[in-house]
């Protein structure tokens, strides 16, 4: 009879036990482990607990934490990230004394591959998925005090509430570890950590190597990273005190979804869940372009990023090897001009800067800026001070008692520090922290006044001049049927998220003139920031440009449809009050051409980068022809129009004179031939003829500009009167491929792929289209190792082509911007 009620007994709890499980409860104890399969979802419906496999295994299995609601599984946390389980075997368990065990097989007396330990013995243990994506073991009963959190071994991401830091008491350190790629949690080869000597700051690392730092926190944001400012999406804090230093963030609003992520390139960013797009956003990336890059110029060098080269001596210091600086090796840093004299030196004020790296420093949060001064006045080795808190007018003594490193200037989100010199150098530049920058700057406003009237002048003209070419040109042909045919002014067509006409006139200065940072094919480019401190670049149409309007509306429509690493991507658009704005994410670095153009520059485009470069255009371009949805002739590739990310990846952008085509007319004859000159293809520019092998010929264009540094347009070589096509053809012919690399790259290349890369673009711009090859056929050579077929002549490789068709033109303009319009014969 016993015995019955005792089965009984236990069919019932085992009843209960699956019951609970499937409907997903937050907690489980020493009696319910987890199987693979079983999930445990927090009480809010946030996250899950469980186990995965990345996308690009099937048998590697890991416990991990993710969103419940957002599909793609964002794994935010992983237990054994190094030590995955092979097969569906795993079992999650938390024993008597409250430490978690995973084990590789259900076997619970099994080896555990992973293991939690509780900061203290407990009595009757329970773990439980909190709604912060926290796993926590604690007693049963009391829900505040944590005997272990998975908050405390944070992988790649920071979720609110967590903490980046450590604890001075105990030693115990929380830092972010990358992981090896997208779909491979295992730990990568980048942290972030806060470096708590001298002044803290938080240190991103590859390896031992540090490659990117915040800066000291300064009372408001750390000092070089300006877009941590008050925005409603989250609020954050930094604290030291004898106890702790931490970094961690709360969300303004719980419905919310965002995280900072250490991804597996080192580049730190906040993602945020956009629902209306149904995808992670990046609301910012901390390494905001070259100037971030870890002591990039050296000791006592300054970097800014609006100068060229971006590395720069402060005053009174030089280079300290000048061949190397000059060629744009700026890792040796300045060196003072005049040696300090300890006892007769004073200060140069700075303002506007990133803080130099605080290792070793000394800090005193009391201390008064008279105060500081004196004090580093009376030590010899202190090389420049600063305030540790800029608010209510500064507070707080910083020292440095080393060479100054990685200082970059911020303009407007900078911060004061002063810098130690010997005394005839602050008489000689007239500068010292009394009389300051005040007649130098007058000199620039001047300056800038005369130099913007005059640009004023010139767009005002040029205005005219386009307003007039454009009228004649419409009274001559009628206006485009083909665009108005195609295009409706309904702003619904656009399918995009809209931007207040508001928040964008507040992002970028009320489009001030200073915040200008391109032209684009309709329109200046802004750069602005939002009020949440997201960075855009803001593409405007200018308002009184009709066929502008057509290249809007068509940029708009087709890049809302695309996405793919390699073209910009569209965040929204603005039409509002007679505005036609789009909204892009910025892109740094700038464009190709400015780089692989300048002389300077382009030692900082090594061949790896390079190969990349190439690789990753051609990728583009076979999405927008082959893979994309609406399958998309570009029409005006050129150099100008590859955008470069912080990791110098290219991004094709300005698609207003793209074009759709459908199977059936994959070659299309237009009245209007739109692009720029030296990527034109001869069929397109004589006879108006398009196709996805007009664009094949402007890559192999670009290709070989990539490889020689040099623009085809305005080639010229003392041999000979051919263009750089003719020229790379010419080289070819004679077995001397070489000799078209660009110098500055031909120690880092590796002379096969060049050869490759040369033979390929030489394929592309045959004269004949059907010779070149698709898109798809160049990804593949580009990537394969065998043989490639033998070119045949190229295309427009004498000068004269150019002159023929330029006569054709009412065009006038000799410098790279697209061209309107020729008309066809
Ligand atoms: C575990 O929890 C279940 C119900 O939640 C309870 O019946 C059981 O007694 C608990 N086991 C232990 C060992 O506390
Ligand atoms: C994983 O298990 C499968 C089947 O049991 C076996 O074939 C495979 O070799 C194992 N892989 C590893 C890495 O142990
Ligand atoms: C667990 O923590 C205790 C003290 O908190 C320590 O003595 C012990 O070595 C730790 N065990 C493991 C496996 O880390
Ligand atoms: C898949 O992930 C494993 C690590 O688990 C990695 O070694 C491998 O290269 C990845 N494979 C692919 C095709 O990405
Ligand atoms: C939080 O966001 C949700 C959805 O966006 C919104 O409905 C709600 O009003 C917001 N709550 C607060 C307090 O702002
Ligand atoms: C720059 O110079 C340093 C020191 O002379 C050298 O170690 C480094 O390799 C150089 N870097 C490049 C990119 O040439
Ligand atoms: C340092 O400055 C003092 C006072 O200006 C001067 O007397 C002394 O000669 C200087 N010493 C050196 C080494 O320049
Ligand atoms: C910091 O500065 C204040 C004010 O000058 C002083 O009273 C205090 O002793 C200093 N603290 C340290 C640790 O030097
Ligand atoms: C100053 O620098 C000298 C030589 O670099 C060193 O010997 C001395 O210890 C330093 N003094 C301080 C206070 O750091």
């Amino acid at each position: 009879m016993g015995c019955c009620w005792a089965h009984a007994l236990f069919f019932c709890s085992s009843v209960f036990l699956a019951i609970t499980q499937s409907t997903a409860v937050d907690t489980f104890n020493s009696s319910q482990p987890i199987a693979d399969g079983d999930t445990i979802v927090s009480a809010g419906d946030t996250f899950v607990l469980g186990f995965f496999s990345p996308r690009n295994s099937s048998t590697n299995r890991y416990l991990g934490i993710w969103y419940r609601n957002i599909p793609g599984q964002a794994v935010v946390w992983v237990a054994n990230r190094d030590n995955p389980i092979n097969g569906s075997t795993g079992l999650l368990t938390v024993n008597s004394q409250g430490n978690l065990a995973l084990l590789s097989s259900l076997d619970e007396d099994g080896p555990s591959i992973w293991s939690s330990n509780s900061s203290r013995p407990a009595r009757n243990p329970v773990a439980q998925l909190l709604d912060s994506g926290n796993l926590v073991v604690r007693e049963a009963g009391d829900d505040d005090n944590f005997l272990w959190q998975s908050f405390d071994y944070p992988c790649d991401t920071l979720l609110p509430g967590m903490k980046l830091g450590l604890d001075r008491r105990t030693g115990f350190d929380r830092y972010l570890t990358s992981s090896k790629a997208a779909d491979d949690p295992s730990s990568g080869g980048f942290t972030y950590r806060i470096d708590p000597r001298g002044y803290p700051e938080i240190i991103q690392r590859e390896g031992s190597t540090e490659r990117y730092r915040t800066g000291p926190w300064n009372g408001l944001r750390f000092s070089g990273t300006p877009y941590l400012r008050p925005n409603p999406i989250y609020m954050f804090q930094f604290v030291v005190s004898d106890q702790e230093i931490y970094y961690s963030y709360l969300l303004d609003n719980t419905s919310t979804v965002s995280r900072l992520v250490l991804n597996p390139n080192g580049v730190i960013q906040r993602l945020t869940w956009s629902g209306d797009t149904q995808g992670w956003v990046v609301y910012v990336t901390a390494q905001m372009d070259f100037c971030d890059r870890y002591a990039l110029c050296g000791a006592y060098g300054r970097c800014n990023i609006r100068s060229s080269p971006v590395c720069n001596c402060l005053r009174g210091f030089e280079p300290k090897v000048p061949n190397e600086w000059e060629l744009v090796n700026w890792s040796n840093g300045c060196v003072r001009q005049t040696a300090l004299n300890c006892s007769g030196d004073g200060f140069v004020k700075y303002s506007g800067v990133k803080l130099p790296e605080t290792r070793r420093s000394w800090f005193n949060v009391s201390m008064s800026l008279e105060e500081c001064r004196g004090n580093c006045l009376r030590s010899c080795n202190c090389t420049a001070y600063a305030n540790i808190d800029i608010r209510n007018g500064g507070s707080g003594c910083l020292l440095w008692f080393s060479e100054l490193i990685d200082i970059r200037e911020l303009e407007d989100s900078g911060q004061d520090i002063y810098i130690r010199m010997a005394a005839s150098e602050i008489e000689a530049t007239g500068d010292s922290e009394t009389n300051s920058k005040s007649s130098t700057r007058k000199q620039v406003i001047v300056l800038s006044v005369v130099l913007s009237a005059g640009l004023l002048l010139i767009c005002l003209a040029l205005i005219f001049f386009l307003r007039h070419l454009r009228q004649k040109r419409q009274r001559e042909m009628g206006g485009d049927p083909e665009d108005n045919a195609r295009f409706s002014t309904n702003k619904d067509d656009l399918e995009l998220p809209l931007f207040d006409i508001a928040a964008i006139s507040v992002a970028t200065n009320n489009f001030s003139l200073s915040n200008v940072v391109g032209e684009g094919g309709f329109g200046p480019v802004y750069k602005g920031v939002l009020k949440d401190g997201q960075e855009i670049a803001v593409k405007r149409l200018s308002k009184d440009s009709k066929q502008g309007l057509g290249e809007f509306k068509n940029e708009a429509k087709h890049i809302a449809k695309l996405q793919h690493r390699n073209l910009v991507k569209l965040l929204g658009c603005c039409i509002q009050e007679e505005e036609m704005i789009l909204v892009y994410e910025l892109m740094p670095n700038k464009s190709l051409d400015y780089f692989i153009f300048n002389e300077n520059q382009s030692m900082l485009l090594d061949w790896p980068t390079r190969y990349q470069i190439i690789n990753g255009i051609a990728r583009g371009i076979l999405y927008l022809h082959q893979d994309s949805r609406l399958r998309i002739i570009h029409r005006d590739l050129k150099a100008g129009n590859i955008l470069l990310d912080f990791e110098m990846n290219p991004k094709i952008s300005d698609f207003g004179l793209a074009r759709s085509f459908s199977e059936s007319d994959s070659k299309t004859n237009t009245r209007k031939v739109v692009g720029t000159y030296g990527y034109m293809s001869p069929e397109y520019a004589i006879d108006g003829i398009y196709s996805v092998k007009s664009d094949v010929f402007s890559f192999g264009v670009m290709v070989l500009e990539i490889v020689s540094g040099k623009r085809n347009r305005g080639f010229s070589h003392p041999d000979h009167q051919l263009n750089l096509l003719g020229h790379a053809w010419k080289l070819y012919q004679e077995g001397k491929y070489e000799e078209v690399i660009d110098n500055t790259v031909r120690n880092s290349c590796d002379l096969e792929q060049v050869f490759r890369s040369v033979n390929i673009a030489l394929l592309c711009i045959q004269r004949s289209p059907e010779d070149r090859p698709n898109m798809s056929s160049v990804v593949l050579m580009l990537s394969c190792e065998g043989d490639l077929p033998q070119p045949k002549e190229p295309g427009f490789y004498g000068e004269r082509d150019f002159v023929e068709v330029a006569k054709s033109s009412t065009n006038k303009y000799s410098a790279d911007i697209s061209i309107t319009e020729i008309e066809a014969r």
